[in-house]
């Protein structure tokens, strides 16, 4: 069957029909051509940007410049996936009108199709202002790392019966707000369920348990790329960081030992050319 561009339709569709959502991050164009070849649905340029790639100890200081920057390379990796921008931290709470600007060049400038905001009740306004002005927007619930020094860490969300009540009446808040699908992010699975079920969008989990109508997973955690922390929720696929360095070794023990380049690498010139050349 010829493959088409993914659209919020098909994920709706998706939920419909029981059929799981796949999603993952990208930063850049070869990655994101491999994760958009490999028939995964969603693809996120996550803030976590500033931590797996630009080497910030949290996603706090990324810039929208950064994400916009980012999200054109993966734009250009992408031709299938429905590529979603993260709103950086600032970048849509100062008010509605800068939040909707920003979320805008996400769309006019990156080529994205959507953009993500981190938050509840605090981020309903500026949530129905960008679905007004045309944009799809996805949300983001329970662990959120732009606000973790509020949440007093990095710590399961919805534990307890009011906390889980709180965090379903928010997804129900940010569904009728416009939100066409809402990341769930490190809850208890059941609680999770309990939000997949009430809800007619798409719920997409990251450390939320199989119930949710789809999973998603920071890249460069799940090809072991980034071996900083490796969170308990993070299956990871490959480890891409023990293979690369083994080439790196490799790589430095050969060109000191002299057999790098080879022949195999290397470019010759004719032997009338040479003898020409040593004449000159
Ligand atoms: O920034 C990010 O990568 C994210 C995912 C964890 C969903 O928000």
């Amino acid at each position: 069957m010829e493959r088409k561009k993914v659209t919020i339709t098909d994920l709706q569709n998706k939920k419909q029909e029981h059929k799981k959502i796949t999603m993952l991050t990208a930063y850049d164009y070869p990655m994101a051509h491999l994760v958009d070849e490999a028939g995964i649905d969603m693809i996120l340029v996550g803030d976590s940007l500033g931590m797996v790639v630009l080497g910030y100890d949290s996603t706090v200081p990324v810039t929208m410049d950064e994400m916009i920057h980012h999200s054109k390379a993966v734009r250009r990796g992408t031709k299938y996936a429905f590529l979603v921008g993260d709103m950086p931290f600032m970048s849509y709470q100062v008010s509605r009108e800068e939040a909707v600007r920003n979320a805008g060049r996400f769309m006019k400038e990156a080529g994205c199709d959507a953009v993500k905001l981190e938050g509840g009740d605090e981020v309903i306004d500026a949530t129905i202002a960008i679905v007004n002005a045309g944009i799809p927007v996805l949300g983001h619930l329970g662990l959120t790392p732009q606000t973790i020094s509020k949440l007093g860490g990095f710590r399961i969300q919805g534990k307890t019966a009011e906390a889980a009540k709180s965090l379903i009446e928010q997804a129900l808040k940010l569904e009728r707000a416009g939100c066409f699908g809402i990341v769930l992010e490190c809850v208890p699975d059941l609680v999770a369920k309990l939000i997949a079920e009430k809800l007619s969008i798409p719920i997409i989990g990251i450390g939320a348990g199989k119930y949710c109508d789809g999973q998603v997973l920071v890249l460069n955690d799940m090809v072991g790329l980034f071996d900083r922390f490796v969170p308990k929720f993070v299956k990871q696929y490959v480890k891409l960081s023990h293979s690369i360095s083994e080439g790196l070794k490799k790589y430095k023990e050969e060109v000191e030992k002299g057999t790098f380049p080879g022949a195999d690498h290397a470019f010759t010139i004719k032997e009338e050319e040479l003898k020409k050349l040593k004449k000159i």
